[in-house]
């Protein structure tokens, strides 16, 4: 069996998008060189708001953009050590 490049009359490229993010692969959402230490930066990947934020070690860390306490935004915070540190009421967030 062939796969095919054209679904429903046009290109598969075009209707890539149409079929939803894949939680199982990697996207690019922001230049690492670009997100310096202890910065927070939001980001938009598909539907969801991701804060982003390089930790003490020098890693970078994505996290959903809303406080599970109160849905504050993250990318409000601060980075304290290695954790990302909700703006209201200062819990501390990690991977
Ligand atoms: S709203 Fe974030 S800790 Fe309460």
């Amino acid at each position: 069996m062939e796969a095919s490049t054209v679904l429903k009359g046009q290109p598969i490229y075009r209707r890539a998008r149409a079929v939803g993010i894949n939680p199982n692969y990697w996207y690019p959402v922001f230049w690492a060189d670009q997100l310096k230490p202890e910065e927070v930066v939001s980001v938009r990947v598909w539907e969801s708001s991701l804060a982003l934020y390089r930790d003490a070690n020098g890693d970078v860390n994505a996290l959903a953009d809303a406080c599970p306490h109160k849905g504050v935004e993250l990318h409000q915070g601060e980075v304290h050590g290695n954790n990302l540190v909700c703006p209201y009421h200062g819990w501390e967030f990690d991977q």
